[in-house]
């Protein structure tokens, strides 16, 4: 077994958990969202533990109506990734940022900046923005339709990787003798006129030190599979069982041949939630503790924890089997790790689990330096076609 087939692992849980009602629980710190402290804690331990990314989830609203969930305030992604930038070492910083509230002259310039400041740890969510009620925060009176905000998101993202082409990787030389800062020539601009932007660039940072930040897709339905096909590098998805993991892939790999691209040239990496305890009863026991916890107005339905991906209860041993399980099928290259509850949930994963998949080969710390380094990604050419 290669590193490069290893499972990577990526959290999109940061304190007090991704269960909506984690906050109420006695284990919990009552108000960690906006605790810098805790969550750069906690994205050293998954660092630490061989986590490949820390992603930060985000909507440019409050996600819903739920009176208890810790969704109605939060970082913004990008902002709190610069921050972790300097205070963890090796883990990547992927920040969800919409392309429907956007332009892409800014989100290419701030991943561009948080590319720099990591040393190439940066990485990109691409989101168009689901929740209806993000229209209100930007004087619209409702967001795009569904195949507008696929295909705006497309050429957005087409423009941001034009952008940051903008430099030729060795365009600064600073060269104090004769007073060049960058190479004559080693800079273009973009000149993009397309059906949503028209963008002259070329951006005012010199190129990200991956090429390109690695550029991730959560994709539900044929728009999202097509733009992952078109645009990433990472497709994320909420593939409940094996057999929708690779319906999934055979969906993925057609598009991908569709646009030009090798049907593997994309990782697959469905989300997961563990909760893991010494008993299978003890596990069961804390996920209806969990829920129990659920202020009245919240319905069952809308606990998000049990809805994306694989949701297995037990010992370190029963969910190293089910993820082995998924490994030996083809059914995952990484998994997005939803912990309902850190660090509850989060310690025995790290503690347990994780070294007995490294123990049989399923798992394996990442190597290298930048994002593109532990998922065995090339470093982006530069495109000046
Ligand atoms: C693992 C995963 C993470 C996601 N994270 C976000 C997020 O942070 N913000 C967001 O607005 N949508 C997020 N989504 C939703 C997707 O971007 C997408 O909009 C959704 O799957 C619905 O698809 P649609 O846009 O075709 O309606 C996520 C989806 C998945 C599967």
């Amino acid at each position: 077994m290669t590193t490069s087939r290893a499972l990577r692992f990526s959290s999109i849980a940061l304190p007090p958990g991704r269960h909506v009602a984690a906050w109420r629980h006695p284990a919990a710190q009552a108000t960690p969202e906006l605790d810098l402290t805790t969550i750069a804690a906690c994205a050293r331990r998954l660092e630490e533990a061989g986590f490949s990314a820390l992603i930060v989830a985000d909507a440019a609203a409050v996600w819903g109506e739920q009176l208890d969930s810790t969704e109605a305030s939060s970082f913004e992604p990008l902002t709190l990734l610069s921050a972790l930038a300097t205070l963890t070492d090796r883990i990547g910083l992927v920040a969800t940022t919409t392309t429907s509230f956007n332009e892409p002259f800014h989100v290419a310039r701030r991943l561009a900046s948080l590319d720099h400041i990591s040393g190439g740890r940066a990485g990109w969510n691409v989101d168009t923005s689901v929740t209806p009620r993000q229209a209100g925060g930007f004087a619209r009176s409702e967001p795009e339709v569904h195949e507008e905000r696929y295909e705006r998101a497309d050429e957005f993202v087409q423009v941001v990787r034009g952008l940051w082409d903008s430099y030729a990787d060795d365009a600064i030389v600073a060269d104090k003798q004769s007073g060049l800062y960058f190479r004559p020539g080693a800079r273009r601009p973009l000149d993009h006129a397309g059906k949503h932007f028209r963008v002259a660039g070329p951006l005012n940072v010199s190129r990200p030190p991956q090429g390109h930040p690695v550029v991730f897709q959560a994709a539900a339905d044929s728009a999202g599979i097509v733009l992952a096909s078109r645009q990433a590098d990472v497709m994320l998805t909420a593939a409940p069982s094996i057999d929708d993991a690779h319906a999934y892939r055979a969906r993925l790999g057609d598009a991908l041949v569709a646009a030009g691209r090798a049907p593997g040239s994309v990782q697959i990496w469905p989300g997961l939630t563990p909760i893991v305890a010494s008993t299978e009863h003890e596990a069961t026991r804390r996920r209806d503790e969990l829920h129990d916890f659920l202020h009245e107005g919240t319905q069952r339905s809308d606990v998000r924890d049990d809805l994306e991906g694989l949701f297995v209860v037990g010992t370190p041993e029963q969910v190293a089997d089910r993820i082995a399980e998924w490994y030996a099928a083809g059914a995952a290259d990484g998994f997005t790790v939803r912990f309902p509850l850190i660090p509850a949930d989060l310690d025995p994963f790290l503690d347990e689990v994780l070294p007995i998949l490294a123990r049989r080969g399923v798992f394996a710390p990442p190597v290298g330096a930048t994002l593109r380094d532990f998922l065995g990604l090339s470093r982006a050419e530069r495109d000046v076609a």
